[in-house]
């Protein structure tokens, strides 16, 4: 579904040149769910950006669907983020004059779909996602759990080709936590969605298929998940205890 060969990019500041990420390749199956960890600075967000686009690349390619999305123009990539990629933030970039339910219409509202039909599908999801008793509140009267539900939510209107989420429990509780790792879990269950996440809590991790780890901008290697979550967890905590620190510096 998604798959990235060979992908090289540097930051630029003065005279000096810093190489960021370092001839990545990687594969997301559909229907996978699929976490990247690595320490502070190893490039995570980078590399969401590069594939989503919103940067440029220096080198390699990023297919979506086997579709090159590497050279597409502004406007064709401006359909593919909003009909094939569904994004959730860490801060989740609700718009906050618009309630839970218009927020999660938006990207059909934008792809110009007929309302009846996108009420009806944007019902299901908030059904889905036990959010149907807050969709007329606004996000400044909803949980943080909620909000990034919601995010969710709006991130699979469009039934789009794969999820990019950068950090998306980052800012929660662990209750609130485990709701949004459910969001996910259900939207691939019932939806057979494939989801693409940056994380630093192994926690989240451990309910992936499959953790990418990411270090000083190259694949360090990829674990599978065997066994039971517990035990996946704690092989990832081992692994990121190796690479030195969790990637979370105020912890
Ligand atoms: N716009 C930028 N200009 C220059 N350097 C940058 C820029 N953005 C990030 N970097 C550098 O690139 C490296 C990778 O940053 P990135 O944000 O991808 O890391 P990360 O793995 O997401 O880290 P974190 O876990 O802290 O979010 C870091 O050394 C960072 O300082
Ligand atoms: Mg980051």
């Amino acid at each position: 579904m998604l798959k990235v060969n060979n992908l090289s990019k540097s930051y630029q500041s003065g005279n000096q040149v810093y190489p960021v990420l370092k001839n990545i390749s990687l594969e997301v199956e559909k229907g996978e769910f699929v976490a990247v960890m690595g320490p502070s600075g190893s490039g995570k967000t980078t590399l969401l950006n590069c594939i989503s686009r919103f940067i440029p690349h220096e080198e390699g390619e990023i297919f979506l669907a086997d579709r090159d999305i590497s050279a597409l123009n502004e406007e064709e990539l401006a359909k593919v983020r909003n009909q094939q990629m569904g994004f959730v933030f860490q801060d989740f970039m609700l718009l906050d004059g618009l309630t839970v339910f218009e927020n999660i219409c938006l990207p059909q509202i934008i792809a110009r779909c007929p309302v009846v039909q996108m009420e009806e599908k944007a019902k299901t999801i908030c059904r889905l996602f036990g959010i149907e008793k807050i969709m007329e509140k606004y996000p400044a009267e909803i949980s943080g759990g909620e909000k990034q539900r919601t995010a969710v939510a709006r991130a699979l209107m469009n039934q789009p080709y794969v999820i990019l989420a950068d950090e998306p429990t980052g800012n929660l509780d662990s209750k609130s936590c485990k709701a949004v790792i459910d969001a996910f879990l259900q939207a691939k269950k019932e939806l057979g969605a494939t989801v693409f996440m940056v994380t630093h809590d192994s926690f989240a991790a451990s309910f992936c298929d499959r953790v990418i780890v990411l270090k000083d901008g190259q694949v360090y290697g990829e674990l599978m998940k065997k066994g039971s979550r517990r035990e996946f967890m704690d092989m990832l905590l081992d692994t990121i205890r190796i690479l030195g620190g969790d990637g979370n510096d105020n912890e």
